[in-house]
């Protein structure tokens, strides 16, 4: 039995914006009736402004994917496209005052279906990426799926990448590409025994920092076509400009977030990561 939230069980019970906008501007689609969760998600939107006027929902799925729909759209009406796309799963998590482990792959389901709606009202884009490498095949879960959600939400081991996208929750033959992946992306080097506890000095700091972005984080972007320029280091404020696909991509703000989390891992708890365009 799950351990739902109060907030939970009253979206669940009391969902809103539930139904179809027939004129919509926009779309967006994710999941499969087959593999237990879908979500529709409809967008109204102000043409001159960019700004959600309106958003509504149809889902097929459990009372977290209900919740979790309702509070997506609620946080993004009557925000700009923009805006709405700093919305990460864990703020929908976050709306609904949190979700059980086995069920945050609801909310990565809304904020999928934001990005697909997004895409198709910005000029569409298919489903997977030309060259995405499908990993689990149960689910239909690509590695770039699986490093971004690991990335935003530091998630280190296979089981927590099912419970946020599924993936590995059928057959299971896919566990083992999960975990190299996972071990590619955060086990590179072992982690110094408490890096933000070393005094470093400013000197060290810039060096540790360069480190990380040339070892542990640009080879990941490069893999996907992507990469990023350290601009400068200002105290904690690390300023970078993000190149190639990384440049102009919807789901920029994660990857920002992810070089952030690793820098402070590695690095400095208070590290910030700006990006400068
Ligand atoms: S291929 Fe991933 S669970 Fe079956």
């Amino acid at each position: 039995m799950w351990e739902y939230s109060d907030k939970v069980k009253e979206a669940f019970l009391h969902p809103k914006n539930v139904g179809e906008i027939k004129d919509a501007d926009a779309v967006g689609e994710v999941g499969s009736i087959v593999c237990g969760d879908a979500l529709k998600l409809y967008l109204k939107i102000d043409k001159d402004t960019g700004r959600i006027l309106d958003a509504k929902f149809q889902t097929f799925g459990c009372a977290s994917a209900i919740a979790s729909s309702s509070a997506l759209t609620e946080l993004i009406k009557g925000r700009t496209l923009d805006e709405a796309l700093t919305i990460g799963n864990q703020d929908i998590a976050g709306y609904l005052g949190g979700l059980p482990d086995q069920k945050m792959h609801c909310s990565v389901m809304g904020r999928e279906a934001l990005e697909a709606a997004i895409a198709n009202y910005r000029g569409g884009r298919p489903e997977h990426k030309e060259g995405e490498k499908v990993v689990c095949k149960c689910f239909d879960v690509t590695e770039e799926k699986i490093r971004h959600v690991a990335l935003a939400n530091r998630l280190t081991t296979a089981d927590e990448i099912t419970n946020f996208t599924k993936a590995g929750g059928g057959c299971g033959e896919c566990k083992a590409d999960i975990e190299r992946i996972l071990k590619e992306l955060w086990a590179v080097k072992e982690t110094p025994a408490s890096p933000v506890e070393r005094r470093l000095t400013n000197l060290q700091k810039i060096a540790l920092i360069q480190e990380v972005l040339e070892t542990d984080i640009r080879p990941l972007l490069q893999a996907d076509n992507g990469d990023m320029e350290l601009i400068d280091i200002d105290g904690n404020r690390v300023l970078v400009s993000l190149r190639g696909m990384c440049s102009g991509c919807t789901t920029s703000h994660v990857t920002l977030k992810g070089i952030e989390k690793k820098l402070r891992e590695l690095v400095h708890e208070d590290i910030t990561v700006e990006e400068v365009r």
